[in-house]
C-alpha cells in the first residue's frame, strides 16, 4: 500500500478518533466506524429485520412514487450524488426507473466504506452497462469538495437517504446542511430520508431487537478496535444499551462496561479504564416531525419542494430546493 492510500488515511483517522473518544468523559466513538466489512454485513442483517422499519418504508416510497419523484427533479440533465450510498438497494429502484424513462443523469455514489462501494459499482455495471457511474470513497463533505472541483455545469441532485441524517443531532444537522449548501448552486436539489417521531416503543424496538443483531452490530466496534488497533477488549464484558427520548427525538446507543476493567490498545500505547457500568456513547439516531423538518430546511437556506411519505407515515423523503447562495 502507498502512504496515501485510503486504507491508511482511514486507519489513522480511526486511531485518532478512538484515542480521543476513549480519553474523554463521557467516553464516545463516532458511529461511522461501525462500517467495516463485518459491520457492513451486520447492517445488511439489520435492514432485513422486521423491527427495523426504516428500510421498508423508504422502499415503499420509492416503489410507489418513483414517477412523481422523477417529475419533481425537472427535465434538465443532472448529477445524482448519493451521500452514504451503501449497497444502494433502494436507490436502484429509482435508477432503474430513471433509465427506463431515458432521464439524462450521471450517478455519483459516495460512501465511507470502500468495500461496499466496490460492490455497488460492479453491480451497477452488470445491470446497466450504459449508466455512467463515478464513485468517490470517503467522508461526505470531502467527496463533495472533490466533485465540486470538477464543475460539470450539471444541476446537482443530492441524495441523503435511509435516515443517515439521524446520525447528527438536530443542531449538528443545521451545520451539515449549511456546509452542504456551500457546495451547491441555487436550483440544486437535496432529497433526504427522515425517520419520523412515532410511538416510542416502535422506535426503541428498531434499535433493540430480541435476536441481538443490533447488539452485535454495536459490539463489532470493539472487535474492530481489537483487529485494527491491537486492543484486548473482551466484548462479553460489555453490553448494548438503547434509549429513546421522545422529547429530543433521539435514539441513542451505548456500549456499557459490565465490570471495572482495564483495556489495552497497543497501537495507541494506551490503557483505558472502565468503571463498572460506565458507558461509551456510540450512536445517535434523531427522529423528526414535519415541523422539525421545515425548521431545519429554513435554517439551512433551503425551501421544501415536495414531501414523499409511506402509508403509515413512519418515514418521509423530503425534497429541498437550494435558494440562497451564501
Ligand atoms: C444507517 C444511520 C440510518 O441510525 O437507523 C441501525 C444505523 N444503527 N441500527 C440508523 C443503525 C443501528 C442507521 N443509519
Amino acid at each position: 500500500m502507498t502512504p496515501n492510500s485510503p486504507a491508511i488515511t482511514e486507519l489513522s483517522t480511526f486511531a485518532v478518533d478512538v484515542e480521543q473518544g476513549l480519553s474523554s468523559s463521557p467516553k464516545h466513538i463516532p458511529s461511522k466506524y461501525f462500517y467495516d466489512a463485518a459491520g457492513d454485513k451486520l447492517f445488511q442483517q439489520i435492514m432485513a429485520m422486521p423491527e427495523y422499519y426504516l428500510t421498508n418504508c423508504e422502499f415503499e416510497i420509492f416503489e410507489q412514487q418513483k414517477e412523481q419523484i422523477l417529475v419533481a427533479f425537472g427535465d434538465n440533465p443532472f448529477e445524482l450524488i448519493e451521500l452514504g450510498a451503501g449497497d444502494g438497494t433502494k436507490t436502484k429502484i429509482l435508477l432503474d426507473y430513471f433509465l427506463a424513462q431515458k432521464a439524462d443523469f450521471v450517478y455519483r455514489p459516495i460512501d465511507i466504506s470502500a468495500h461496499v462501494l466496490e460492490h455497488l459499482v460492479s453491480d451497477c455495471a452488470r445491470r446497466w452497462p450504459d449508466l455512467d457511474v463515478q464513485e468517490v470513497a470517503g467522508d461526505y463533505l470531502e467527496a463533495l469538495t472533490e466533485i465540486q472541483q470538477e464543475a460539470t455545469g450539471r444541476r446537482k441532485v443530492v441524495f441523503f437517504l435511509g435516515g443517515n441524517i439521524g446520525n447528527f443531532s438536530q443542531t449538528q444537522a443545521v451545520g451539515f446542511y449549511r456546509e452542504l449548501a456551500s457546495h451547491l448552486a441555487p436550483g440544486d436539489l437535496v432529497l433526504t430520508g427522515f425517520d419520523l417521531k412515532k410511538n416510542p416503543a416502535t422506535i426503541l424496538a428498531a434499535y433493540n431487537d430480541p435476536a441481538g443483531i443490533t447488539a452485535a452490530f454495536n459490539l463489532n466496534l470493539l472487535h474492530r478496535i481489537n483487529r485494527e488497533l491491537g486492543a484486548n477488549f473482551d466484548p462479553a464484558q460489555f453490553l448494548h444499551w438503547e434509549t429513546y427520548n421522545p422529547a429530543s427525538g433521539e435514539a441513542r446507543s451505548y456500549i456499557v462496561s459490565k465490570t471495572d476493567q482495564l483495556v489495552k490498545i497497543k497501537q495507541l500505547q494506551l490503557s483505558v479504564h472502565f468503571s463498572a457500568w460506565e458507558p461509551i456513547s456510540v450512536e445517535v439516531s434523531t427522529k423528526y416531525n414535519d415541523r422539525d423538518i421545515k425548521m431545519l430546511a429554513t435554517q439551512s437556506g433551503f425551501e421544501i419542494q415536495t414531501t414523499f411519505t409511506d402509508q403509515k407515515h413512519y418515514f418521509v423523503d423530503s425534497l429541498w430546493y437550494f435558494k440562497i447562495n451564501s
